[in-house]
């Protein structure tokens, strides 16, 4: 068992550890057991989850006397709403929850924001664990306390920061996961190489073309040191002042790619992509070198996700819009296409080189087209 400690000691201490190991579930238990976080548990997951998972993980935490319930949601992004939260709400009361029961989000990102939200704001909040069963929960969503629910206006427009307790990242989880969200969860590993440690890149493009992506001691690495970097941002930015915004590597124009393609393209593929373009734009605008860019895309493509529009052509038939992305793009908060003026940030993230990002990237109209072509190439 790997462990790393986030250190958070603003108004209080809000540090926490993660622990990550392959088939660490009755460690898990017995620390939960023995921490006494709560006497009582419920476990909020989704339905697919939990045919797969759910029994097995109630038994092995009832096994060191924890009393457990479970509450299953539908699968998808859908479940992530307010209807959601008053659902869970209700259920909670009805099941009698007070302050000392734990809250245990077992799932990927929707369900970890979701619990996160609820946790944050029932009875004014009570302690919650994070159990990441995707790649992007393990690697990202559930570390850093960022919670919350879409509404009509844009996702994760109601949240909170609301740090959990533990997070128990068993890598196991992984097996089960269908190719394709596996693969989309490479993307933010990706991005921890971009912005931070090149040698992952080299280690996914090694991955693929021996053992696999699927090798388990690979996965264990990856994602812990995806954990590290990921922690020592949120330590450094624990409400994204500044710094933690170069997580968004990718994700601007990811998102406006998503939006444009009516999201059939999933968040993983948008932001492969988004990542392609913004290492374009740095090596355009500020010398990123070609060989770094290669870097990016290789390793993009090793995972098996897409490095321009084109090779997804065959998904997108009709295409997607440039136009419609540079609306998108202009009407993201986190992204101006013009020059900064006084008072103003761009918080457009590009690289000088691989490991070193910084925001305040404004884009240009001519070289976003250009870069935009090539994507479609
Ligand atoms: N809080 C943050 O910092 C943060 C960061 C990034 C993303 N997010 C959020 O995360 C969400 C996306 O998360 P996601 O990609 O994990 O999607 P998800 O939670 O919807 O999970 C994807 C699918 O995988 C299934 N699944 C999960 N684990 C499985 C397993 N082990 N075996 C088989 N199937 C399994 C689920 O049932 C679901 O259908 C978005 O809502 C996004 O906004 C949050």
């Amino acid at each position: 068992v790997k462990q790393i400690t986030v250190t958070l000691k603003n108004s209080r201490d809000d540090s926490y550890q993660i622990d990550i190991g392959a088939g660490i579930l009755d460690q898990a238990a017995m620390m939960l057991g023995k921490s006494g976080l709560a006497g009582r548990c419920v476990i909020l997951t989704d339905s697919a989850i939990d045919a797969l998972h759910g029994k097995r993980v109630q038994k092995i935490l009832e096994k060191t006397g924890l009393r457990i319930e479970r509450i299953v949601l539908p699968p998808g992004e859908e479940t992530k709403t307010m209807a959601s939260v008053l659902l869970i709400a209700e259920r909670l009361t009805s099941l009698g929850a007070d302050r000392q029961t734990l809250l245990i989000a077992l799932g990927g990102g929707v369900i970890g924001d979701l619990t996160g939200f609820v946790a944050s704001i029932y009875m004014r909040g009570i302690p919650f664990v994070q159990m990441p069963t995707t790649l992007l929960a393990q690697v990202d969503s559930s570390i850093g306390g960022k919670t919350g629910v879409d509404d009509a206006s844009g996702k994760n427009m109601l949240g909170t920061f609301y740090q959990p307790k533990r997070v128990f990242i068993d890598t196991d989880f992984l097996k089960t996961l269908p190719d394709a969200i596996f693969r989309s969860g490479f993307a933010e590993v990706i991005k921890y190489g971009a912005i931070e440690n090149p040698g992952l890149l080299d280690d996914i493009e090694k991955a693929a073309s021996e053992n696999g992506l699927r090798d388990p001691s690979f996965l264990l690495a990856i994602v812990a040191e995806s954990c590290r970097i990921k922690k020592g941002i949120v330590e450094m930015d624990e409400r994204e002042g500044g710094l933690r915004r170069v997580l968004n590597f990718g994700h601007t124009f990811g998102h406006a790619l998503e939006a444009a393609s009516g999201y059939r393209l999933s968040h993983g593929e948008a932001v492969a992509i988004g990542m392609t373009a913004a290492a374009g734009f740095s090596q355009k605008l500020h010398g990123l070198p070609a060989e770094d860019r290669d870097r990016i895309t290789t390793a993009v493509r090793a995972a098996g996700l897409p490095g321009s529009i084109t090779e997804i052509k065959h998904r997108l038939p009709d295409g997607i819009d440039i136009n419609d992305i540079i609306d998108r793009l202009q009407m993201d908060k986190k992204a101006l296409l013009v020059p900064a003026k006084e008072g103003k940030t761009v918080n457009f993230v590009m690289l000088r080189k691989l490991g070193e990002p910084f925001m305040n990237g404004a884009i240009p109209g001519e070289i976003l087209r250009e870069t935009l072509k090539e994507l479609t190439l």
